[in-house]
């Protein structure tokens, strides 16, 4: 078995995952998302302290599966600097008093395999991964080989919809909550600028967007009757129906090059209902199977990382503790 540590931004969470059959034999996650919701966002201090708390107490549950251990895994790459060093620091601490190898998990790597917990690995697949950090296509064509095809040049869509719920003080994290709001509102009462509509090249961008909502807010809260709950509602709808509109242009130009056989979508902005339900379309339209992870698994977990470190473990990728580094980017 291989015990999986992941704490890259706000989530402290340990997964045990049987080596030979994939079996996730335990699996918890403790979520901050309360603690940081004040700020609207992550505050990355705090949430290095919560790991401290958090992550050892989670440990103390897997005691038992110590001596069935053969290998500890950790995700040392991309997030923040303070809540990964939370990780490693308890994964080299745990590889030296247990004798134990050490396995570097990367984090993006971890979402692909999110698709494939408990499960064989399907490959090659093209991947679209939204999440807080990252917003990208990728050719996965196996664990070593993936190639990212089309990157955002600011915000990542995620983070757009925490900056979006943020302006109108909804609380962290804004995905849900935009979505939960969207449903109430006209997404058709706001024009806003789709991005990069009229760029040929495959790349996001969000920034432009958000300030556009900025403003928009900003002309409500002048106006005589301030911004309304309905207000609030229809900026969810017209921001979300935009948000998507663009990933689904960029998409479309992405299988104009290439139609993907096998896509899947990943990452914790995978859970937006309606990004799946226009790109289910998209792949019914071109016989294009679909992958989607569990939604218990879109967010960050340990379980995902349990499943990379399992075909790290078959190729010997092993690191030693005083090789091991942090990452905050992946270039
Ligand atoms: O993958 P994840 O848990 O953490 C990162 O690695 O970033 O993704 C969290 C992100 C947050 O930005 C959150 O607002 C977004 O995923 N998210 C959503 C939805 N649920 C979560 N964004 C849009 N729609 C959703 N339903
Ligand atoms: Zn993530």
């Amino acid at each position: 078995m291989i015990l999986s540590i992941e704490s890259s931004c706000d989530d402290s969470s340990i997964a045990i995952t049987k080596i030979e059959t994939n079996e996730l034999v335990y699996h918890k996650k403790i979520s901050q998302e309360i603690q940081h919701s004040v700020y609207g966002g992550v505050v990355p201090e705090l949430a290095a302290r919560l790991h401290v708390e958090a992550l050892p107490k989670i440990l103390q549950e897997c005691e038992e599966y110590f001596p069935h251990l053969k290998a500890i895994a950790v995700t040392n790459a991309p997030g923040l600097s303070v809540t990964l060093m939370e990780g490693v620091t308890m994964a080299k601490a745990l590889a030296i008093s247990l004798n134990l190898p050490l396995i570097a998990v990367n984090h993006l790597k971890g979402h692909i395999y999110s698709l494939f917990i408990e499960k064989e690995e399907v490959l090659p697949m093209t991947v679209l991964l939204v999440s807080g950090g990252h917003t990208q296509i990728i050719e996965a064509n196996s664990l070593s080989d993936m190639k990212v095809v089309a990157t955002t040049i600011d915000d990542s869509f995620g983070e757009s919809f925490d900056k979006v719920a943020k302006m109108m003080g909804l609380g962290y994290p804004g995905g849900p909550v935009v979505q939960e709001y969207g449903l109430k509102g006209d997404e058709n009462r706001f024009d806003l600028p789709i991005p990069l509509r009229q760029s040929p090249k495959i790349e996001f961008s969000y920034s432009g967007l958000k300030n556009a909502v900025r403003m928009q807010i900003q002309k409500l809260e002048e106006s005589e009757e301030g911004l309304t709950e309905q207000d609030k509602y229809d900026i969810c709808a017209s921001f979300q129906k935009t948000a998507v509109a663009h990933i689904m242009q960029k998409l479309k130009k992405q299988f104009k090059i290439n139609v993907s056989k096998n896509l899947a979508i990943v990452g914790g902005a995978s859970a937006n209902i309606h990004l799946r339900g226009q790109i289910e379309e998209l792949c019914k339209k071109h016989k294009t199977s679909l992958y989607l992870s569990e939604l218990k698994y879109c967010s960050d977990n340990a379980a995902m990382i349990g499943r990379v470190a399992v075909e790290q473990y078959k190729l010997n990728d092993f690191v030693s503790v005083d090789e091991i580094d942090i990452q905050t980017r992946i270039k």
